[in-house]
């Protein structure tokens, strides 16, 4: 079984410019759950104007823990500082992704801190998170390269990952968030990982901004990854990095993984009618050729 972890609520919609409402995108996250989806990544308890999109965090991870707690699936969200773990814990968040990079100039213009200074932040939310039995999951941006550093050696990702290890992490996600990874790369990297740390707490991250990411996911398959990120209908990108366009699509991963003879847990039909449905709020036609090809014909 692989486990797919949807981040089209967060990753997908933050970029997004018109305010999608709390009613959408919980309607969107009953469907992905109805789905089968058990990993929902729902939002984030960042500042407003940093993240305008996120404004309803609170409401909105409110209806989750009201509605969708019988489900069985985790709904993590994002918590970048002290403040944040507070307003996400006060709403009864049970799993908060913490989250930095191998980049210090994409770091501070994400959060306005070093990545040394992230980890400090982090390290006083780990504690709390900790004593409140809040299991925690954690991010490496830049991992391939950065918007503005440029490429990135696979030791500064090793460095980053021991310490989300170290803070606690049940599980590190790894994060090509300008989409600039190559199969090359991307085996090279996952092996020392492997090597160095094991694979069993890693999962990766694609952004499809250069059309690589199922090519980085079967490679990173091949190299014993059995977690993965991606959005329904392939939404997504990160306001900080220019150009970084969606996660690659929940549905390629789907039709990747079901043509490998690979279990998911998720419900094609249902899945594509997630995505139709919040693409139909967008207003935006999927970037997934599979998507496409699926709502012309019905057919996988
Ligand atoms: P800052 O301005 O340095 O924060 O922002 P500050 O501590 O100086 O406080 C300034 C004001 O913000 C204060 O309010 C605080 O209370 C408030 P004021 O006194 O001026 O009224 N504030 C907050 N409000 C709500 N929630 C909070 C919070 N913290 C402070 N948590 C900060 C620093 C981290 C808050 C800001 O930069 C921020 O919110 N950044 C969010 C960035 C973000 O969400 N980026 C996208 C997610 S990362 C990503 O997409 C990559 C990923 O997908 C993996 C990949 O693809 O690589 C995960
Ligand atoms: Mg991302």
């Amino acid at each position: 079984m692989i486990k797919i972890v949807e981040v089209g609520p967060r990753d997908g919609l933050q970029n997004e410019k018109q305010i999608i409402s709390t009613e959408d995108k919980f309607t969107f996250i009953s469907l992905l759950a109805a789905a089968g989806l058990r990993n929902i990544e729902v939002t984030s308890f960042v500042k407003a104007p940093a993240i305008p999109q996120m404004v309803d965090a609170h409401d909105l991870f409110t209806r989750v823990r009201n509605e969708l707690s019988g489900t069985g699936g985790n709904y993590p969200c994002l918590v970048p500082n002290m403040k944040g773990y507070e307003a996400a814990r006060a709403v009864g968040v049970k799993e908060i992704a913490l989250f930095s990079a191998t980049s210090d100039a994409f770091t501070r213009k994400n959060i306005n801190a070093s990545v040394d200074e992230s980890f400090v932040r982090m390290a006083e939310v780990a504690q709390e998170a900790k004593k409140d039995g809040v299991r925690m999951r954690g991010y490496v941006s830049t991992a391939f390269g950065c918007p503005y550093e440029g490429r990135m050696e696979a030791g500064k990702l090793l460095r980053v990952l021991n310490r989300f290890l170290d803070l606690g992490v049940h599980e590190v996600s790894v994060g090509d968030t300008i989409g600039v990874a190559v199969p090359k790369d991307v085996r090279a990297y996952v092996r020392e990982i492997k090597n160095e740390i094991g694979l069993g707490k890693v999962a990766m991250h694609f952004h499809d901004t250069r059309g690589m990411a199922l090519t980085n996911i079967l490679v990173s398959l091949e190299e014993g990854i059995t977690t993965f990120d991606s959005s329904a209908g392939g939404l997504g990108g990160c306001p900080y990095a220019k150009g970084a366009t969606g996660n690659v699509a929940t549905e390629d991963v789907w039709y990747l993984l079901t043509s490998q003879g690979l279990e998911t847990g998720v419900e094609l039909a249902k899945l594509a009618e997630a995505s139709k449905f919040i693409l139909g709020k967008i207003g935006r036609q999927t970037e997934s050729k599979f998507l496409r090809a699926y709502l012309a014909t019905g057919k996988a």
